[in-house]
């Protein structure tokens, strides 16, 4: 774990590493820095139905997610996403075939393999989100390559969310506070929203300020739930394997024009007498 502070305010200066292909063709161009969001969750949905559509194994669709994943994350570097998290399998996927879970485990591990030195190259930390319970040890393995070898990178968290659901950490989080009260270290009046976060998987992640779930369906399954309290949604027809970094600057663009109040508010009808003189 980093020493970043949560919500930081600015966007880290980018650092003479590898640059990221720019977005090949026309189309629209990276959003103004005022724009940009500082951390972007994506819900990487629709991949077995795209399969499907054309004819071909769900599988076939998470292997296009591949690509996908990679543009995003090319796309996130040109316009200073500080953090980025991807939901990769959820503590409610156990439930899919074992021969799709199967996979899953494998591909996720071979993902993390093949694209580790890029990610490097490209001055991204990766950070594994989420329980270890059934989470195969290679995976792990894996991860924790991944992990020490990128520890030392500032220019953008990547978040990989692996076995990952916000009940779950919520109540591990939930837990760790209680048996500190047990122990005594700890009163049970003193607890804030503070001493949560803290026993969080990721206890220095940033709030999510935009949560993007691709695939036409509008849920949030499970995904960050403490973190995203008040993200921004946004919700993509596009199935996972054509979501690429332009779709994710409209994204950031449709977020630039929300108004973002945290639960507060302001009146907005001018002042009597105000109008008359304008
Ligand atoms: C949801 O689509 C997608 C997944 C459960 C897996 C997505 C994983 C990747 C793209 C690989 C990323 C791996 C790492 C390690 C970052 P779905 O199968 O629910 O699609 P459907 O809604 O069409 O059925």
């Amino acid at each position: 774990m980093q020493d970043e502070p949560r919500n930081r305010a600015q966007v880290a200066p980018l650092p003479p590493l590898g640059r990221p292909t720019p977005a090949p063709g026309p189309g629209p161009p990276p959003p103004p820095l005022g724009q940009v969001p500082e951390h972007v969750a994506i819900v990487m949905d629709g991949n077995g139905r795209w399969a499907n559509a054309r004819g071909l194994a769900r599988t076939e669709g998470h292997k296009a997610g591949e690509r996908s994943l990679m543009d995003v994350v090319a796309g996130a570097l040109e316009v200073g996403i500080a953090e980025l998290s991807v939901y990769a399998f959820s503590t409610e996927n156990w439930r899919r075939s074992p021969s799709e879970v199967r996979f899953l485990m494998g591909f996720s591990r071979d993902i993390i393999r093949a694209n580790r030195d890029q990610l490097h190259e490209w001055g991204v930390r990766v950070q594994w989100v989420g329980r270890e319970g059934r989470l195969w040890r290679s995976v792990l393995r894996e991860i924790r390559a991944a992990e020490e070898l990128t520890a030392g990178n500032t220019r953008m968290v990547l978040n990989l969310c692996i076995n990952y659901g916000g009940r779950a950490e919520i109540v591990d989080a939930v837990r760790a506070v209680a048996e500190r009260v047990a122990r005594g270290e700890l009163k049970a009046e003193r607890i804030s929203e503070a001493t949560l976060t803290a026993q969080l998987y990721a206890p220095r992640m940033r709030d999510v300020d935009l949560l993007i779930r691709t695939g036409g369906e509008y849920r949030t399954s499970n995904f960050l739930m403490w973190e995203s309290a008040y993200a921004e949604l946004y919700f993509s027809p596009l199935p996972w394997p054509e979501f690429e970094r332009r779709a994710l600057w409209e994204a950031c663009a449709a977020y630039g024009q929300r108004e973002r109040r945290f639960g507060g508010a302001v009146d907005k009808i001018a002042p009597e007498g105000a109008a008359s003189s304008r």
